[in-house]
């Protein structure tokens, strides 16, 4: 386990390969410098204090002071760019798993929970950081110091140091089973952390609904629940952690008890100097720091190993894919045969063997109840989810033979949720096409009415949007959208719901707005305000995810009883009616 997590790094880590291999270098030097001290204690012992010889107590203190010095020169340096590569490593995992993100379709994000996947790109990232900057350092230079301190000690006295060195697999075994314990519960704090991030998130987001259902101390009793979870969880890792330390303590002791009987009988005897003694003392006291920060390393391995998992089952991800043509304006109808559709892990059809053509350069208005299938339908047109059955055909050719980009290029969408980005307004706008100068963007603006409040905002076209875009109001929210679309300028229009938001002054004037955009453009309109669906040169009723009348107002009127509740309904009240209200 702890080996393909090490090999699974090392992989991830190839571009820095050049910058390891320098620090695994100069590791070999630090811990080739630590093994002189121990080296340097016999000279000490036996040529100083006991054969009193002046040359060695000019030398060796100056040795002293070199050793440690590039010792410490050394450490630094690797450690340094042991981090820059770990560093690297983690952004390279978060740049990738956010491309990802961006790739994956729109039907696989409902799966996870964003505050999950919020957790997986920045949280995991940052366990699996150190695997690299810590785990790999100790296991390199502490492993190499091992060596040097052993090749020293068995080089002064052999059974000696032998001796001394038995407890280590005592020391490994009893490390490895708290490491495994440690990971478990380390595993289970992780998801402990990644539900509390998604709670803080949810918690924001739905600010409005907590406070008008007065949940505050609900939430707050469910968040303390789960950072007492958290708690436990971590006091537990820190259990088997400290306890395998506990467990290298005790056998240091042990070691050190039994060098000292027989090194003592050994210079009793006269087998050894003293300075063989205490050479070899240093050498395997000063293994035992080295032994500690491995088993301890070996704990961070598993953490990083379960973290990396998560990562990659992020990246496994299944990314959207477009066929190899590249979409042009339409010339025919947009068509859409036989088409059912079910929403990925559910089992209710929300669409139901819908067979439509959309022509070319007209508009269609789609109208019915809430929860009809309009929605669903349209988001079919940009790929964003595929039919369960049938086919969408553009000039008749399969949506699924296109490329993703270049299909998408032809459709301008002011959905019913607009989405803001944490951008300046003028971005924001500039979305629809980056490359547009400040005159277009203003253009569309006024196009779309919203020049004039735009203006009004504090910095004007340069004010940043919150997040999801707080400081503005629905109607502006749509305005903006709306210019977005204008100035993208597709062939392809997809309007829903786009002035829902907006008082009837505005609207009339945002309508004559897109009026004027929706000419000769393949055009629908999702409208639960029968004034912009009269027009219409195709209307097409919804209910219940299947078609229940396509055509002209004039004919469908007569013909559909569900279109002229709606259209009666709408005329007895005297003014514009969502008709989501009327189901209600
Ligand atoms: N992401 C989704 N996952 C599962 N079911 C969904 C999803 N989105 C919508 N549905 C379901 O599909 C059905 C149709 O929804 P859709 O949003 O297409 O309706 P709509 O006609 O646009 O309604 P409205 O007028 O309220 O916007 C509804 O029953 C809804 O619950
Ligand atoms: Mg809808």
């Amino acid at each position: 386990m702890g080996q393909s997590v090490l090999g699974k790094c090392l992989r991830l880590s190839r571009p820095y390969w050049g910058l390891l291999a320098l620090a695994l270098f100069l590791s070999a030097i630090a811990s080739a410098l630590s093994g002189s001290v121990a080296w340097l204690v016999k000279p000490v012992l036996d040529d100083i204090f006991i054969a009193k010889n002046y040359i060695y107590l000019k030398l060796l203190p100056l040795a002293l002071i070199t050793l440690y010095f590039l010792r410490g020169l050394t450490t630094f340096f690797q450690a340094y760019l042991m981090r820059m590569a770990a560093l690297r490593l983690s952004n390279d995992l978060r740049e990738k798993m956010y491309d990802k993100l961006l790739k994956i379709p729109v039907s696989e994000v409902g799966r996870e929970t964003t505050g999950r996947i919020v957790s997986r790109v920045i949280n995991d990232t940052t366990t699996v950081e150190p695997i690299l900057a810590d785990v790999f350092k100790t296991l390199t230079l502490e492993g190499l110091t091992i060596i040097t301190l052993v090749s020293v000690a068995v080089s002064r006295r052999w059974d000696l140091a032998l001796l001394s060195f038995t407890v280590f697999p005592a020391v490994a075994f009893g490390a490895r089973q708290m490491s495994k314990k440690a990971r478990k519960t380390r595993h289970r704090a992780q998801q402990e952390i990644a539900n509390l991030t998604h709670r803080v998130n949810e918690s924001l987001l739905g600010m409005r609904e907590i406070k008008i259902y007065r949940q505050e101390s609900s939430l707050l009793q469910k968040f303390r629940q789960e950072l007492w979870a958290y708690y436990r969880f971590l006091l537990k890792v820190t259990k088997y952690r400290e306890g395998s330390k506990l467990i290298v303590d005790l056998l240091t002791g042990v070691g050190g008890a039994l060098v000292l009987t027989y090194g003592g009988f050994l210079i009793v005897r006269g087998t050894i100097t003293p300075g063989d003694f205490f050479s070899i003392l240093t050498a395997i006291l000063m293994t035992f720091t080295p032994v500690r920060k491995i088993s301890r390393a070996y704990t961070g391995i598993h953490d990083a190993a379960a973290a990396l998992e998560r990562i990659e089952e992020v990246l496994s991800y299944p990314e959207e894919k477009g066929g190899p043509r590249k979409a042009s304006a339409p010339e025919k109808d947009l068509c859409l045969a036989r088409v059912s559709f079910k929403y990925p892990h559910t089992s209710e059809w929300v669409l139901k063997d819908v067979e439509l053509e959309i022509p070319a350069g007209k508009v269609t208005a789609i109208v019915g109840p809430s929860g009809a299938g309009k929605t669903t339908l349209v988001s079919l047109i940009p790929r964003f989810y595929d039919p369960t059955l049938g086919k969408v055909l553009l000039d008749g050719i399969d949506l699924k033979e296109f490329d993703l980009a270049s299909l998408r290029g032809l459709i301008g969408l002011v959905s019913q949720d607009i989405i803001l980005f944490n951008a300046t307004v003028y971005e924001n706008i500039a979305f629809g096409k980056p490359e547009a100068s400040r005159e277009e963007v203003i253009q569309a603006a006024r196009l779309a009415y919203a020049h004039e409040f735009i203006e009004k905002l504090p910095r004007g076209y340069d004010t940043i949007l919150g997040e999801k875009g707080f400081s503005l109001s629905g109607g502006q929210k749509q305005r903006l959208a709306i210019a977005r679309a204008i100035l993208k300028n597709p062939p392809i229009l997809i309007l829903d719901e786009a002035t829902s938001h907006l008082d009837a002054v505005s609207e009339q004037k945002v309508q004559q707005a897109l009026e004027g955009l929706m000419q000769g453009r393949t055009t629908i309109v999702i409208a639960h305000r029968l004034s912009t669906v009269k027009n219409a040169d195709l209307l097409v009723v919804m209910d219940h995810g299947k078609i229940v009348a396509q055509g002209r107002h004039e004919e469908i009127i007569k013909r559909c009883p569900l279109y002229r509740e709606l259209y009666h309904s709408f005329s007895r009240s005297g003014k514009v009616i969502p008709l989501k209200k009327r189901r209600v």
